[in-house]
């Protein structure tokens, strides 16, 4: 469910027109229905409201701080993969106690600053960042909280590039050996070993991968607990897939349905680290098209955002459905819709027919909230474009447009070199 519709013809964030937003803010801008990521939150805490649990929102989907605090006061957790992270996470209000912290390349500088925010927990990718741990919280007197990044070797059926849980990605540890390297962590004096992690992928739509991968760890959880070694918590990642096209995904329902009879019985803590099942369609792009060039070949219709602003089309030849904010004719035309960015990747659809648009127009490019804004750069030397949220009929700019001096922030020339 989502919370952009149209009504004559026009499209509308909640109860506030696109258009009338497009013309305070100018294009092209993130926009974000804040009853749309309420909404989806809550689906999933009240799927599985039959088991301890902790939604720990994945802030790399979009770690914007309105996003993050309205999550906040829900009482999400956060699930981070950097020290910056953690920071929004911290500043944005959610309480250290709800955050984990994952990734494979945690620095020392990002270990301290975790332990000395009280993380919950870290998830752990390799025997050395183990011991890397171990050693930090040693020297600050604390005792580190862990989980085994367990990689379950299960295929979970998505998109090669966005693919966590096969032997071959870097990420986890391979379950095979996981019993040695439980006992190796849980002989590390100044770690608190308790959990089991896994994050199979993402853009996962039926819940087979899920289960298989849950099986797994279920079994690794009671192999653990046969050996001696307790364990509170199981977290089974993010991943939760949506529609962009014509998937169907698995309901939070269903969902629950399907993997909870797996859970409860090890008697474990459920975490979750959903990013795109919250965020994803819970924002779009709004872009102004700027020319309509055509060609022997084909109709392009060149828009003021670029692959800058949205990657995902140019990184993962992804679909996003684009209309024009104000429907005006009920023909249709066969366009490439393309960026203004100097590389022929920039294109966020080929070949689509869309409803007919000319030059001015306002074209939304749809289930754009996940994976969206954090993604872009200043690439061509574009600022980046503003974030703005809806609240019924009311819009807030919850991130400003980037200005040119902006671009050239914290660069200097020191006389000596030029
Ligand atoms: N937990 C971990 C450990 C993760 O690595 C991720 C995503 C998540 C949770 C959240 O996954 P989600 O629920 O959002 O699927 N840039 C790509 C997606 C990369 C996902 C990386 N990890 C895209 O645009 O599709």
């Amino acid at each position: 469910m989502h919370l952009f519709h149209y009504q004559d013809n026009q499209l509308y964030c909640e109860q506030a027109k696109v258009d009338e937003i497009a013309q305070d803010v100018d294009t092209p801008f993130y926009l974000y229905s804040q009853g749309t990521i309420l909404d989806h939150y809550k689906k999933l805490d009240t799927a599985l409201a039959d088991i301890w649990h902790l939604i720990c929102y994945s802030l790399k989907s979009n770690s914007n701080m309105a996003v993050c605090k309205t999550l906040a006061k829900q009482g999400s957790g956060a699930d981070v993969v950097s020290g910056g992270e953690l920071f929004r996470a911290l500043r944005a209000g959610i309480s250290a106690e709800k955050i984990v912290f994952a990734g494979v390349g945690k620095t020392d500088s990002e270990i301290s600053y975790a332990l000395k925010s009280d993380i919950f927990i870290f998830n752990v990718e390799s025997m050395s960042e183990a011991h890397a741990i171990n050693r930090i919280a040693g020297k600050l007197g604390k005792k580190a909280k862990i989980a085994l990044r367990i990689n379950p070797d299960v295929d979970a059926d998505t998109h090669k590039h966005i693919t966590t849980g096969k032997k071959e990605n870097k990420f986890g540890l391979a379950i095979d050996n996981a019993l040695d390297y439980y006992k190796e962590a849980g002989s590390l004096p100044n770690l608190i070993v308790s959990g089991v992690h896994a994050h199979i992928g993402s853009q996962i739509v039926t819940t087979d991968p899920y289960v298989k991968s849950i099986g797994k760890l279920t079994n690794l959880v009671y192999k653990l607990r046969d050996a001696g070694i307790e364990i509170e918590t199981l977290n089974i990642g993010g991943g939760l897939g949506i529609i962009y096209k014509e998937e169907t995904p698995s309901t939070a329902r269903d969902f629950a349905n399907a993997v909870l009879p797996l859970i409860k019985p090890t008697g474990c803590k459920l975490i979750m680290e959903p990013g795109r099942f919250i965020i994803g369609n819970a924002g779009i792009m709004v872009t102004k098209v700027v020319y309509i060039k055509k060609t022997d070949a084909k109709t392009f219709v060149i828009v003021d955002a670029g692959m800058n602003d949205l990657i995902r089309p140019a990184l993962y030849n992804s679909y996003h459905a684009i209309s024009p904010v104000n429907i005006e004719s009920s023909e249709e035309m066969v366009v490439d819709v393309v960026g203004p960015i100097c590389e022929s990747a920039d294109c966020f659809a080929k070949e689509r027919s869309i409803s007919k648009v000319n030059e001015g127009d306002l074209l939304a490019i749809f289930s754009a909230g996940a994976y969206g804004f954090v993604m872009s750069s200043n690439y061509n030397s574009r600022p980046r474009i503003p974030e703005v949220m809806v609240k019924d009929d009311k819009h807030y700019i919850v991130r400003q447009r980037e200005t040119y001096e902006d671009l050239i922030t914290g660069e200097s020339v020191p006389e000596d070199i030029v």
